[in-house]
């Protein structure tokens, strides 16, 4: 039987914590639906404690995504535990996911707590949680850098106070592919009652090795991969939610027996909502998604690919939602291109009314611009959000 990795979303949570990115509510839960269509298996909507503002979001996408779980952040305290369990108490499928940092350094500096303190804070709080909500998630922040012996320690009780998932944060971004493959393979041969819950990995982008980490813990037994749309996240970001559905789906060879919920059609349109509604666009050369990763500039590429696409592309441009001839629009396009250019970009669901106000904001945008973008459209669109 194959087995499911699952697709953890922090797009809406670590992933606004990129410098200068501020979502307000309806643009989180334009996302979070959009994350739903995806096919992401848990959305981390955010930090419910943080403000008002992440409270409200929380609990508006907990209560308008259908097929998702959704989860809040919240520290190992009763306050943002409480907050968190009062913010996705309506969601079809809640959850919580509290975490406390592991790592030496953490430990003296941060916390100022003994590892008795902490094993003590992880019992206590987990159970807490656990009496709001069943679906649990702990996370030992810094695992990485944290004593293999003692993360056996914390993972043990947090298993024993409910935890139904366990995360392995490397949250300074720290580890390579191997330390993570024999991390994951040391914890699954060490904790007690491992098999009974799903292990997570949170990897970051300090080195450029969140993705090869996450991989790797795949392969040694991780089922859950935490990861943001376009990389997203705190300094340099998290696993990059598209490099990670490709990486399974391209690599059958590697990866047959695992597969995700993923529907890769939506990736392209994803990302660029999501490059639109946070205000950071993708590198051209980002892989999948960037506007070169498709593109192909000298005549000897250019001959092979008119030949067979295949000598020079391991995936095609359709396979994640782009539009291989990049139609260009402008005020002399009509409605049939205006329509097959919003199903080119993953908004199929639009109503005919819709259809036809879109058209017409279009044609005066066609009026001032020479030609119209995807950006243009995706724009148009996601200032519609609400009557899709
Ligand atoms: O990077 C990190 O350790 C985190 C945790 C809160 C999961 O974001
Ligand atoms: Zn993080």
């Amino acid at each position: 039987m194959k087995k499911h990795i699952k697709i953890f979303d922090t797009t809406l949570r670590d992933g606004e914590q990129t410098p200068r990115v501020n979502l307000n509510t309806q643009e989180k839960l334009r996302i979070a639906k959009q994350l739903e269509s995806l096919g992401v298996d848990v959305i981390e909507a955010g930090f419910a404690v943080a403000s008002p503002g992440d409270f409200e979001s929380v609990k508006l996408i907990a209560e308008n995504i259908e097929k998702s779980t959704v989860t809040s952040l919240a520290r190992a305290v009763k306050k943002d535990i409480e907050v968190a369990a009062e913010a996705v108490k309506n969601a079809k499928k809640p959850r919580i996911h509290t975490f406390i940092a592991t790592s030496p350094i953490h430990r003296e500096y941060k916390l100022k707590m003994t590892k008795e303190q902490i094993l003590d804070r992880v019992k206590e709080m987990v159970s807490y949680a656990k009496s709001f909500i069943d679906d649990i998630e702990f996370s030992s922040e810094d695992a990485t850098r944290t004593e293999k012996e003692f993360l056996v320690e914390v993972y043990e009780t947090a298993i024993k106070a409910g935890a139904t998932t366990l995360n392995v944060p490397d949250t300074v971004g720290y580890r390579t592919p191997n330390e993570m493959f024999e991390l994951i393979t040391y914890l699954k041969k060490n904790v007690k009652g491992i098999e009974n819950v799903d292990i997570s990995v949170h990897c970051h982008d300090d080195l450029g090795l969140s993705v090869a980490n996450s991989v790797a813990a795949i392969q040694a037994g991780a089922t859950q991969i935490e990861c943001t749309i376009n990389g997203l996240g705190e300094r340099a970001g998290n696993t990059s939610l598209e490099e990670i559905a490709m990486i399974l789906k391209t690599r059958k060879d590697l990866f047959e027996e695992y597969y995700t919920n993923i529907d890769s059609k939506q990736i392209y349109p994803t990302s660029k909502l999501v490059s639109l509604l946070t205000g950071v666009s993708t590198q051209p050369n980002k892989a999948i998604v960037g506007a070169n990763a498709f593109a192909h500039e000298s005549g000897i590429h250019q001959h092979g690919v008119l030949a067979n696409p295949e000598t020079y592309e391991i995936m095609s441009p359709e396979s994640v939602g782009r539009n291989p001839d990049s139609l260009v629009l402008g005020k002399h396009s009509g409605k049939h291109a205006f329509v097959q250019k919003l199903e080119s970009l993953g908004f199929n669901h639009v109503g005919s009314d819709r259809v036809e106000e879109l058209f017409a904001q279009f044609k005066k945008l066609a009026d001032k611009k020479k030609y119209v973008l995807d950006e243009d459209i995706i724009a148009l669109v996601a200032g519609e959000a609400a009557k899709i």
